[in-house]
Formats: structure tokens, C-alpha cells, sequence
């Protein structure tokens, strides 16, 4: 089936915009606002929602909240609540804080890994097989996001061997086989994310494998079709095309949810998701962020919503009958 016809296949879009997307924003996003927005994604058909970071708050100030939003949000059923932790003291927080799901990160950059985890990969690694074994009693899924799959902007290309190597010691010996190759500053280009993706599903057909995709060079719709062509069927995204790793030089948004959902099901792929309520919940970030998104969506508009003829039109037509 080429990746042009969707023919009803199920594609999962995972809502990333209010970790990888609110990570980023200068100015502070009251806790309630932040609150607000995940109730209303929730309603959205989204089956995934990152909902924030268990970071340092000297790391990533932006989401010092973590804990109050995970607390105060409302849970839909049907929808895992997601969040981002690096370390030990991260897992304890998100699972106090009633998190269905640790995301755990590394970077398959030894540059990028130090850079914004302030640990070698190594290290790293140990570290999340700390968290998974604390996760484990407490009935936590775990999902592990390896960072910069698809290139280092500091380090260049990394090679796919290596990216297969440290899948392999997550599922081999932590037990981890939900894992996210990240595109963190846009790097990918379509043969390559088939033949990252297309190699790792060849190797571990029943493992739960998800996409990170970044639009920083124009490529994040092109990745994403060459990703479902490979069997990929689950893509993060960010409403609003928001996001960025604070930590990865160059880093601009994800792939953007509404632009994604609304592209897939044009192809007929099913995305289940309700996107007039997916537009209008984008269409309110820039009040809430105080600027601009990149969402071609939010100022365009969906494919068939139509505009009015202009009010002389009658008078045109008259003019061109009468020729
Ligand atoms: N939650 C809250 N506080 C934490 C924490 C966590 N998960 N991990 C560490 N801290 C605190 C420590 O208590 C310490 O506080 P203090 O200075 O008041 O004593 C401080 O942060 C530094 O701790 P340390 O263990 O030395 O961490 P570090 O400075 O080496 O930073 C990380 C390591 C991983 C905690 C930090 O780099 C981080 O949070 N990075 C996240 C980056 C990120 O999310 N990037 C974008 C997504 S890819
Ligand atoms: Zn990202």
C-alpha cells in the first residue's frame, strides 16, 4: 500500500505541544492556562498527551509546574497522560503526580546528551534503567525518546547502527520496547527516516515504535509520509507546529498536529481526531503565548472551508455576460 492512500489505516498523532512546545516559550504559561488546554485536548480524539517535563527547574523553567498540571488536569478515558523525565528524581515526581506513562530521553548524540542531560551516554543509560525498574512496581508504562536519530546539529550524522544499537539494549536489557526516534532539530530527510523506520520494524515487528518529527527545514510532512510508507503509524506533534529543544542549537517546532490530522485524512488515512475542535484550540495560542504559531492551518484554514465571493462579484458577472 503506498503511503499516498491511506485506506482507512489508523494513524496515531500524539500531542507533544505542551511539553516539547511549552519547553521552549519565554514568557511563563500560568499553570491554569496550561490546565485548561490539555482538558480541551483531551476532547480532541488524541489517544496521547505529553502533558509536561519532570525536569530541573533551573533546566527547563518553563515547566516548574509539572507536577500541579499533571495534578489538576482532567482524565479523559482513553487517553494516556504522558511526561517527559530525565532522571531518578523526575520518575519519583511524575509518578506522585499520577503519570500513566514515563517518558524516559537520551540522545543517541554523546555532544547533544551531555548538552542538555549534563550526563554521558552511559550514564544516561544507567540512569534509565534505574527509572525502569522503579516504574515497573508501580504499574508505570514506560516509553524511551532517543534524541538527535536522525543527526547532531553539533556532532552532524550519527550513524543508523548506532541508533539500532541502543534500541536493541532497550529492549534487550531493560525490557523497553516502546521507543520514539527524534528528529530534534530537523536533520531527517525521507530516505533516511524509511530506512531508520523500515529497518526498525524489519527487526522488532512488535515493539511500539513512534516518530518525533521537527519541521526546522520544511520536511516534516514529507518525513512523515515516508515514516507511514516504512510502517511507522504513530507521530508526535504539536498543536500550533509550537516547540523545541532548548538544548539543541537551531531547534524550531514539531510537525503540527492540526496540519498533520488534517493532511492524513485528505490521503484517507483515520487519525481520529476531531479537527474543527483541533483548529480552534490552535487558533487560541497566540493569545496565550503572546506571539505568532507556525501553523499554516490556523491561518488558512482547512482545504474546503470556503471564503465569500467579493461584494462586487454580481456586477462582474453582469460585465462578463454582457461581453
Ligand atoms: N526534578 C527537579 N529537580 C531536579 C531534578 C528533577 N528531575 N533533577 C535534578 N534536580 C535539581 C537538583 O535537586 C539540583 O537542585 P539544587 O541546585 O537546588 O540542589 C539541581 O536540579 C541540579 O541537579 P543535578 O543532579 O546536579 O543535575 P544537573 O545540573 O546535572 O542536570 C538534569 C541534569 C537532567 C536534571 C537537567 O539537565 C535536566 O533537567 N535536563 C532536562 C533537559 C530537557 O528537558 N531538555 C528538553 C527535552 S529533550
Ligand atoms: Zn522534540
Amino acid at each position: 500500500m503506498s503511503a499516498w492512500e491511506g485506506a482507512g489505516r489508523r494513524v496515531h498523532l500524539q500531542e507533544v505541544g505542551t511539553r516539547d512546545g511549552l519547553q521552549a516559550e519565554k514568557a511563563f504559561v500560568p499553570t491554569e492556562a496550561k490546565i485548561a488546554l490539555i482538558d480541551e485536548l483531551s476532547l480532541t480524539g488524541l489517544t496521547k498527551i505529553e502533558v509536561s517535563s519532570f525536569t530541573s527547574p533551573k533546566a527547563i523553567p518553563a515547566l516548574a509546574d509539572a507536577d500541579a498540571v499533571m495534578q489538576g488536569i482532567r482524565r479523559e478515558p482513553g487517553v494516556v497522560y504522558s511526561a517527559l523525565v530525565p532522571n531518578v528524581r523526575g520518575a519519583e515526581r511524575a509518578i506522585l503526580a499520577r503519570t500513566d506513562e514515563l517518558n524516559l530521553v537520551m540522545s543517541a548524540s554523546g555532544t547533544h546528551n551531555l548538552t542538555n542531560l549534563r550526563m554521558t551516554r552511559d550514564q544516561s543509560f544507567a540512569a534509565l534503567a534505574e527509572v525502569a525498574a522503579l516504574a515497573r512496581p508501580s504499574g508505570t508504562a514506560v516509553n524511551i525518546s532517543l534524541s538527535c536519530a536522525f543527526g547532531c546539529p553539533m556532532e552532524g550524522e550519527v550513524p543508523p547502527s548506532s541508533v539500532l544499537d541502543w534500541c536493541a539494549r532497550y529492549i534487550g536489557e531493560l525490557g523497553v520496547d516502546h521507543i520514539t526516534l527524534c528528529d530534534t532539530t530537523g536533520m531527517a530527510f525521507p530516505g533516511q527516516v524509511a530506512g531508520l523506520a523500515g529497518a526498525f520494524r524489519q527487526r522488532w515487528p512488535q515493539a511500539e515504535l513512534t516518530l518525533h518529527l521537527h519541521n526546522t527545514r520544511g520536511l516534516g510532512l514529507a518525513n512523515t509520509l515516508a515514516g507511514l510508507d516504512a510502517g511507522a503509524d504513530r507521530f508526535d506533534a504539536s498543536l500550533g507546529g509550537i516547540g523545541g529543544c532548548p538544548y539543541a542549537p537551531g531547534a524550531t517546532g514539531n510537525v503540527c498536529t492540526e496540519e498533520l490530522a488534517h493532511a492524513l485524512e485528505l490521503m484517507g488515512f483515520q487519525t481520529g481526531l476531531d479537527l474543527p475542535r483541533l483548529i480552534a484550540a490552535a487558533r487560541r495560542l497566540p493569545g496565550m503565548l503572546g506571539h505568532e504559531v507556525p501553523s499554516q492551518i490556523v491561518k488558512a484554514g482547512r482545504r474546503l472551508d470556503l471564503h465569500p465571493v467579493p461584494a462586487d462579484f454580481e456586477t462582474i458577472r453582469q460585465r462578463a455576460l454582457a461581453r
